[in-house]
């Protein structure tokens, strides 16, 4: 795909990685559409950057726990490209995640994905498109202590796969699973160096590095249904 023109919802786009796709997606020449949950001030500086780039910027809010307001947004911002970046992440092992804490991480993570992708391919009719779903290495490799967050992403893998046969040929569906590219907010010096202990490369990824891997999956045309691991090689362990 062209990218030159096209308009881009990135869900969770007002700050960190959210943030830096809709800047990537600027500089690549579209126009974004800036999802927002509570940040409504980062969401309009994100904007006000994007369009000191020369591309069109709106910012859109909207509780992705709610299911109306999340169908809307396809309405609100019609885009070509559909990126769902927003997600939670909170600890939780199975003996220790509460109802709360499951429902919420379904109801973002991968409720709301789901929502967005079907009114999406509702809206895109015979118009060619792409989404991408920001999973995370833990989908496929799961550990205890993010029960709720992991499900959720491994739900995310099977969905993309699953509307990639069914919106192919013109829809083209990825998943991009990140490995540590930003501490968690709240997350000490201690869990970063836990974190690297794991990842084959030694560091955390370059933002480049991420960014340029989700306009390398939106660019190609021939790739579809794919988990594309950008994770130091985390997932390898
Ligand atoms: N950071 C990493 O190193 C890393 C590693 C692996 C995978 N990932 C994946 O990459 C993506 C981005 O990561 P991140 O760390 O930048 O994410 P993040 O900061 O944890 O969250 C991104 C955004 O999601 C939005 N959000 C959460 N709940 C929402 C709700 N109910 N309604 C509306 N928006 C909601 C928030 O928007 P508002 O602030 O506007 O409320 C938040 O800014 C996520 O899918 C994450 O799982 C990240």
């Amino acid at each position: 795909m062209d990218l030159q023109n096209r308009v881009a919802l990135v869900t969770g786009g007002a700050r960190r990685l959210g943030r830096e796709f809709a800047l990537a997606l600027a500089r690549a020449g579209m126009d974004v559409v800036v999802h927002h949950g509570h940040s409504e001030r980062e969401a309009r500086a994100t904007c006000e950057e994007i369009r000191r780039l020369g591309r069109r910027a709106t910012a859109v809010q909207a509780d992705l726990a709610d299911a109306a307001a999340t169908e809307r947004l396809v309405d609100q911002a019609a885009p070509d490209v559909l990126i769902n970046n927003a997600a939670i992440f909170v600890r939780g092992t199975l003996r220790d995640t509460s109802l709360e804490n499951w429902e919420s991480h379904l109801a973002v993570n991968l409720r709301a994905p789901f929502l967005l992708m079907r009114a999406f391919a509702r809206a895109r009719g015979e118009r060619p498109g792409k989404i991408v779903n920001l999973s995370d290495w833990r989908a496929s490799h799961p550990g205890r202590a993010y029960l709720a967050y992991t499900v959720s992403k491994a739900g995310l893998t099977t969905l993309t796969q699953i509307a990639a046969r069914e919106l192919a040929p013109r829809i083209q569906v990825n998943a991009l699973a990140l490995g540590a590219v930003l501490p968690p907010a709240g997350g000490t010096e201690g869990d970063l160096e836990r974190v690297l202990r794991r990842v084959p490369a030694g560091r955390i990824a370059e933002i480049s590095e991420v960014t340029d891997a989700l306009l390398a999956l939106l660019r190609n045309d021939y790739i579809t249904g794919e988990t594309l691991f950008v994770d130091g090689g985390a997932h390898l362990r």
